[in-house]
């Protein structure tokens, strides 16, 4: 039986490619939020997954404006970056697991989570980056199977129904015949908002409070709307929707192995878990 070993949740934010490309990881700036990242790598390089479920929002590389799904699960047997605009160079292509994958699909969709099945998907910033901050050398020891939460074109799914995916995920994790080990990568948020009058918004004391809660009432989030998350996060904010998927594979209780939270990386509030199922 497969086995989600632990969950990993992250901010992603195209400048960290550029900070990457630059070997920047060392500059005042940037030093606070790479080192973030130190602790989670040897945790990884000891717990050896074989597998990381990503659970991302696609920002219009994969899925554009004119047809969004508002779950989306890579089939295919490998998945490529493609340039964004950013002018920030593309990393190498990841491995899928498409035999996990269409189990995933063939459980989920028995579960009424009807996904949108991808065998061909091009996977985007919030992919690559928080992948690039866990393994630098970019030689991936994993296999990837991404699942995209929309977060870009309204409505949303509510936090209630991602936590659910993950808890859906998790168990379709468990009846996997194959012993491999799972890490749940879940990317986006934290608070922050690119564009409109709050341009530059950052709630540090609702992102404590959203961190704490996936310790000790994982399910606090989902008694906001999306408009509440919205006003409370900011317009992009509301990717802390993967962060509550993620948690929800990990099961009733877990214990934080690590955690930072550092303003700003860019416009965003960003913030880092290594979470540990332990019932
Ligand atoms: C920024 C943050 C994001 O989540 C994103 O997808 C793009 C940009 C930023 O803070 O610059
Ligand atoms: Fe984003």
């Amino acid at each position: 039986m497969a086995k989600i070993i632990g969950g990993i949740t992250t901010s992603h934010v195209p400048a960290i490619g550029r900070a990457i490309a630059k070997n920047l990881q060392q500059d005042p700036y940037w030093k606070p939020f790479f080192d973030g990242f130190v602790p989670v790598r040897k945790w990884l390089a000891e717990a050896k997954p074989d597998v990381v479920i990503v659970l991302y929002n696609d920002h219009g590389l994969n899925f554009f404006l004119d047809k969004m799904p508002t779950f989306a699960i890579g089939a295919a047997p490998e998945y490529r970056n493609a340039d964004e605009g950013w002018g920030i160079p593309t990393v190498p292509a990841f491995r899928g697991d498409a035999a996990l994958s269409w189990h995933l699909i063939e459980s989920l969709v028995g579960e009424e989570f009807d996904l949108t099945t991808c065998q061909e998907m091009k996977v985007d910033h919030a992919v690559t980056l928080p992948m690039a901050l866990l393994w630098p050398d970019q030689q991936w020891p994993v296999r990837i199977v991404p699942v995209c939460i929309n977060t870009v074109q309204a409505p949303l799914p509510s936090a209630a129904r991602c936590y659910k995916l993950g808890q859906a995920l998790a168990r379709a994790v468990a009846s996997w015949p194959g012993n491999e080990r799972v890490v749940v990568l879940g990317t986006g948020g934290l608070s922050h908002q690119l564009d409109g009058e709050r341009a530059g918004f950052i709630n540090k004391d609702f992102d404590l409070s959203f961190m704490d809660s996936l310790l000790t009432d994982p399910t606090w989030a989902t008694q906001h709307s999306t408009h509440q998350l919205v006003e409370l996060a900011g317009t992009q904010g509301v990717e802390l929707l993967m962060w509550l998927a993620a948690r929800g594979t990990l099961g009733a209780q877990v214990q934080a192995l690590h955690r930072n939270y550092h303003i700003p990386i860019s416009n965003t509030a960003s913030g880092l878990m290594l979470l540990e199922p332990t019932a």
